[in-house]
């Protein structure tokens, strides 16, 4: 079985490229379930409802979130609609709309996804860690595999998480810094674990965002709105081959995505 890991959409660019590039991709590459981060996906970041419905239209199953999260309210209404197919980090303050995991199924196995947030050089939040183990506890019957979205800006808290979670998830992926790195491995327990899968959207930019306008902000301290780019897209992700015996990861391999 395959499964398809996305990293963040990011504004229009994004979501247009995403809509044109993930049908072909699941076609090309056998994709039995396909999770997609997209907590970039709105102009400005954050995610609505019909950009929702968007990314699952294009052959998302399940839309995981992060640290942009609750950055409009029209999130609400996406976890209202689809409550098992939007998730945001679980480690939120637990009286937020959404959940931090999901069950769904497919080929008729059933495919636990959490999504988790950083605590390095983001917002005060609860322990990633701790409210994997608990989740963990309930998930673990329910699931026939699991697969983690750690959203983080630290490369070491994202591998740390990796090693803590070693043998008993299927997959970790780490998102948010929107630029891929080159560690994806099977751990000594068995998860198959990659840093970061990159983002999806414009690759002429700072990390999906206009050149100029990043450059202002950072060499001439220029307070620009953010604005995002919409050239040269790209869409990058992880492919995790899961044996279907034992469900264990056999091998994950990184995919880039570009027009033409
Ligand atoms: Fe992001
Ligand atoms: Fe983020």
């Amino acid at each position: 079985m395959k499964i398809l890991a996305i990293g963040d959409v990011v504004g229009e660019c994004g979501v247009n490229f995403l809509k044109k590039a993930l049908p072909q991709t699941i076609t090309d590459y056998e994709i039995d379930f396909t999770i997609v981060n997209g907590e970039n996906a709105l102009p400005g970041s954050g995610i609505s409802l019909n950009i929702t419905e968007d990314i699952l239209a294009a052959g998302a199953d399940c839309v995981t979130l992060g640290n942009h999260a609750f950055n409009k309210k029209d999130v609400e209404k996406a976890f209202d609609r689809y409550p098992t197919q939007i998730i945001r980090p679980l480690n939120f303050d637990g009286s937020l709309e959404g959940e931090g995991y999901t069950v769904l199924s497919a080929k008729g196995v059933r495919i636990g996804v959490v999504n988790l947030l950083g605590r390095i050089y983001l917002s005060p939040i609860n322990c990633p860690f701790l409210a994997m183990d608990k989740t963990l506890e309930y998930l673990n019957d329910k699931t026939d595999m699991i697969f983690v979205d750690f959203h983080a800006e630290a490369t070491s808290e994202k591998k740390a998480f990796g090693y803590y979670v070693d043998g008993r998830v299927t997959g970790v992926f780490g998102t948010h810094t929107h630029t891929p790195t080159a560690d994806e491995q099977i751990l000594p327990g068995g998860t198959a674990f990659i840093t970061d899968i990159g983002m999806t959207g414009a690759s002429d930019s700072v990390l999906g965002l206009k050149k100029e306008i990043s450059i202002g902000r950072i060499v001439h301290h220029k307070k620009a709105r953010f604005d995002w780019a919409d050239t040269d897209p790209v869409m990058m992700g992880v492919i995790f081959t899961v044996d279907d015996a034992t469900k264990k990861c056999t091998h994950i391999e990184r995919i880039k995505i570009t027009e033409g």
